[in-house]
């Protein structure tokens, strides 16, 4: 199996996932060759927590290099980590240099956004996965396998509620999350769940 290079942008608190399942639960044909954050401390921090990787170890670029990241690590895959309204301006040039793109959802915040997404991807014939992991929880796949079996009969009418607690919900409301303009707002920001 040939070797994937992957690249992470974003380096807070979910892009943990991403380096620990490269570098510690999949390592096997998988190599995470950079990082890049605008944040230098975020950066340094992440790439000391990794085991070292083979070859020329783990690259560390700011924001503003991320063109000169991509043409120097020849990353097979980008993973975007960054606030969600950022998305796009990874996505986007990702895929004009040849990557293919697995991003953290929502894709993107707002139809523009998504457009221009959509129209890189169709031009350039590269792909992007959105990781809806909660879509993929025990309870939610068992609860989709019993609507989808017809036990219960046809579904007339949904009522959702979902309550994010003093720990989730607050933290969510306590950072940039709580601006509409940088997450699209609390029903975009909740997807992964309410369009299962
Ligand atoms: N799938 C899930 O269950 C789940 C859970 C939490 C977060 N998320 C999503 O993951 C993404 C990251 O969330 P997070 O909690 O790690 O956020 P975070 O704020 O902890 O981290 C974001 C990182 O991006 C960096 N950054 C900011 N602007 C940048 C820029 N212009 N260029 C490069 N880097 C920049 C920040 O310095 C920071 O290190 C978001 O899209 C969020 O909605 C998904």
């Amino acid at each position: 199996m040939t070797e994937q290079k992957y690249a992470i942008v974003g380096t807070g608190g979910r892009h943990q996932t991403f380096r620990r399942a490269i570098t510690e639960t999949h390592p096997e044909g998988n190599r995470l060759v950079a990082l890049c954050d605008v944040n230098d401390l975020r950066l340094a921090l992440s790439a000391r927590s990794a085991p070292p990787q083979p070859g020329n170890g783990i690259a560390t670029y700011n924001a503003s290099e991320f063109d000169r990241m991509i043409a120097e690590q020849r990353p097979d895959t980008v993973i975007v980590t960054v606030p969600d309204y950022l998305h796009h301006e990874y996505i986007v040039p990702a895929f004009r240099a040849g990557c293919n793109v697995i991003t953290e959802k929502p894709m993107t915040i707002d139809l523009d956004k998504l457009k221009s997404v959509l129209d890189a991807q169709r031009e350039t014939g590269r792909t992007v996965t959105v990781t809806f992991n909660y879509r993929y929880t025990p309870a939610r796949t068992q609860l989709k396998d019993i609507l989808m079996s017809g036990k219960i009969g046809e579904i007339e009418a949904v009522d959702f509620r979902w309550y994010v607690d003093r720990v989730h919900g607050a933290y969510y409301f306590r950072r940039w999350h709580r601006y509409k303009d940088r997450s699209g707002g609390l029903l975009v920001t909740r997807q992964h769940i309410t369009s299962t």
